[in-house]
């Protein structure tokens, strides 16, 4: 009897310490029933545990805080040593590194994600309900804080109970709180025979979304026996993980939470059924991917009221209805961001990448004037006016003073005014009134001839040019440059918010009387575009749509941005974590990727906002080719009208003067 106690007395230690001990007295207390369930579980271990994957092992909480009770009267004694037994067997076959719950030491887990668990459950009192003492158990694994919550993983439920009495409806009834409660799909249950035969051992498991009943889980499957001769064997060897998530879901529903803007989530249609309640039909571009999938896995989607903005609020509102299940899955404008990977929450495959960028004032056309003006520098326009002068200068010179062996120069170039009216008849190609005589005006002479005619020649190329297409104002091409001009920096506190917590520091260095509110995206990117005084960061999509809804089109008219990408961001779609539709809507959206289902979608939105934004395709400007008419020519005209009506004054003033000077 000593030895009985002694080892009742430290098998709860020791499995509080390590769980590896091998309590080889222990196993004489056991019957051949428990004996077969430790073979039964070190099997399954060993055939369906990811080898070299923690597994992690669980049972009744009321031992930890043994060391107060009575140990010899324990009731469970014999589980304890059934779990000493598992231990022991699971730790031989070295298929799976074992961790007892909770953990007492620092456990390294953070890399892993691919638990496996052994759940044991038994009544310590007699009246307990064998369900909650699971549900406190899966609540302490799930709070835990060495990341051991893998919900995805294999959970293999151990009832040691022999009494319990109609076995499947506990089995059913622990395989929906794992369902229901903590997203378990594959889980199964094993327990002795209900009917009392001592031979056999039953595992049963749920198939939810079978026979369309969606969800609800309302009949286990015995899945197979573990017979209870010599070593014992399954009577069937049938998977005992099966796949349980079907292709077709036989029209379930699914509720989605939506939150965006127009285009990305946009309210189509609300309807009042005859019960009261309200179907909203939404679509858009972020959720296109997601409908597409829930369309080939046969699902109903049922949208909850949109949020039709993105704040902090209704990013809120939408969390809510996530965690309280009143939502299945949040698509519409979510990023994919570390604020996400919170416990709670799992995310899809990013489906919508973007770079935002600076979007910048488009550089504007030039007018005619202007560009004539500008055709030379400055410093050439002075320069010319120099030779001007000063050619001027040296023909009156050489005319009034010529080499005294030569015979005089004529009258042409005398006086001052007369020279430089020469000169300006030769820059303007016009011939002079006489030819120079004397050989060293000659010589200047035709020095200067040559020059006009180069200098017209070059202006004129550029004159004609620039009176077809005078071009656009210099763009704005790096940050340094929209710093140095005078634009506006149009901020969004969320952006902002998500910057901040990317380190992104660039956009805090405008001055605070160049920042303008735009908590409203479009009317800033549309004033950008229209009035072209504030720069805004966007995704390139967003904005080339804005600008078919105003009617920009064209290369020159569409949005303009930096070249230099700002920040890269993707959208997810965001799940409950352990969400079983997860995986097969990865799937279903990277072969949408692949197969650019979404594009067309897209390319639809942005030529029906084209279409319905009254453009006009003769616009001035507005495309490649353009007919040379009569409006291009319209300075030159001027420029000669100006001069018939500057000669005609000088002619009118010129008759006036002789009249009354006579
Ligand atoms: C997780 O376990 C499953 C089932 O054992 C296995 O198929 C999968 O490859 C494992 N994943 C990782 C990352 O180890
Ligand atoms: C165990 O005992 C400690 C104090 O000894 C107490 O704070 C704790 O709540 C107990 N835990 C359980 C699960 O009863
Ligand atoms: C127990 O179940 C097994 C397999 O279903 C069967 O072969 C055996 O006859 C049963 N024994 C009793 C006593 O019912
Ligand atoms: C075992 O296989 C037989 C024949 O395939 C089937 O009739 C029986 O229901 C199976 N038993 C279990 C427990 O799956
Ligand atoms: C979707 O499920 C319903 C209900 O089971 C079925 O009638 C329909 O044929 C299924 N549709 C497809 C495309 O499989
Ligand atoms: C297009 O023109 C119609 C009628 O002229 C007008 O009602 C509508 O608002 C215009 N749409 C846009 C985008 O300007």
């Amino acid at each position: 009897m000593a030895s009985i106690h002694l080892t009742k007395l430290i098998t709860p230690l020791l499995i509080a310490m390590s769980g590896t001990v091998a309590a080889a007295a222990g196993n004489v207390l056991l019957t051949a029933e428990q004996r077969h369930m430790a073979l039964c579980v070190q099997t399954i271990a060993h055939d369906y545990f990811s080898h070299g994957r923690s597994t992690v092992v669980s049972m009744p909480q009321g031992l930890r805080n043994n060391s107060r009770r009575p140990l010899i009267h324990f009731p469970y004694t014999d589980d304890l040593q059934l779990v000493d037994l598992v231990l022991q067997h699971v730790n031989d076959d070295t298929c799976c590194p074992l961790q007892m719950l909770p953990a007492e030491t620092e456990l390294n887990t953070v890399a892993e994600i691919n638990h496996s668990y052994i759940i044991f459950i038994w009544r310590e009192q007699g009246d307990e309900d064998i369900i909650a003492i699971l549900d406190s158990q899966l609540r302490v694994l799930k709070d835990s804080e060495a990341l051991q919550w893998n919900p995805r993983g294999r959970f293999l439920v151990v009832v040691t109970d022999e009494d319990s009495s109609s076995i499947p409806s506990v089995a059913l009834k622990i395989y929906e709180i794992m369902w229901t409660e903590y997203n378990i799909v594959d889980s199964i249950v094993l327990n002795p025979d209900s009917s009392g035969n001592r031979t056999v051992l039953n595992l049963y498991t749920g198939f939810p979304y079978q026979k369309e009943n969606c969800k609800n889980v309302k009949e286990v499957t015995l899945l197979d026996q573990w017979v209870l001769e010599n070593n014992g064997k399954f009577s069937n060897k049938s998977n005992l993980f099966p796949s349980k998530i079907p292709n077709n879901f036989h029209n379930c529903a699914i509720k989605v939470a939506t939150i965006g803007f127009h285009p990305f989530v946009s309210l189509i249609n609300k309807d009042m059924t005859e019960d009261g309640s309200t179907v909203y039909e939404v679509r858009g571009v972020t959720l296109e991917y997601f409908l597409l999938s829930m369309k080939k896995m046969n699902m109903t989607v049922l949208f909850l009221p949109p949020s039709l903005d993105v704040s902090s609020e209704s990013a809120m509102a939408e969390a809510i209805k996530l965690s309280t299940g009143m939502a299945d899955v949040v698509v519409g404008i979510i990023p994919l961001s570390p604020v996400f990977f919170s416990g709670l929450t799992e995310p899809s495959i990013p489906y919508i990448s973007d770079a935002f960028k600076w979007f910048v004032p488009c550089p504007r056309p030039i007018s005619r004037i202007e560009k004539i003006v500008n055709v030379f520098d400055a410093s050439i326009w002075l320069m010319m006016i120099t030779v001007f002068i000063l050619t001027s200068a040296l023909f009156w010179c050489l005319a009034n003073y010529p080499d005294r062996m030569v015979e005089k120069e004529s009258k042409n170039m005398q006086t001052i005014q007369k020279s430089t009216y020469s000169v300006w008849t030769i820059f303007i190609g016009v011939s002079v009134p006489e030819m120079p005589r004397t050989w060293n005006l000659r010589i200047f002479f035709l020095i200067y001839v040559c020059y006009c005619f180069a200098m017209s020649t070059v202006f004129q190329a550029f004159f004609v040019s620039y009176l077809i297409e005078p071009g656009y104002e210099k763009k704005i091409e790096t940050f340094q440059e929209l710093l140095d001009s005078n634009v506006n920096y149009g901020y969004n506190s969320v952006l902002e918010f998500g910057m901040q917590t990317m380190d992104f520091r660039d956009h805090l260095k405008f001055p605070p009387t160049r920042r303008i509110n735009c908590a409203d995206l479009k009317t800033c990117i549309m004033r950008m575009m229209s009035h072209g005084d504030v720069a805004t960061i966007s995704a390139p999509g967003y904005a080339k749509y804005l600008a078919n809804e105003l009617g920009h089109h064209g290369e020159m008219k569409s949005p303009c941005s930096l070249d230099e990408n700002f920040i890269y961001g993707s959208l997810v779609a965001l799940f409950t974590n352990g969400n079983p539709l997860l995986k097969r809507l990865n799937t279903l959206i990277r072969r949408c990727l692949e197969g650019r289902l979404v594009e067309r979608y897209w390319a639809q939105l942005n030529h029906e906002a084209l279409l319905k934004s009254n453009t006009t395709y003769d616009q001035e400007g507005s495309s490649m080719y353009f007919v040379f008419t009569l409006s291009h020519m319209r300075p030159v005209f001027s420029v000669l009208a100006f001069g018939y009506v500057c000669s005609t004054i000088a002619y009118l003033a010129e008759c006036l003067h002789k009249r009354f000077s006579k």
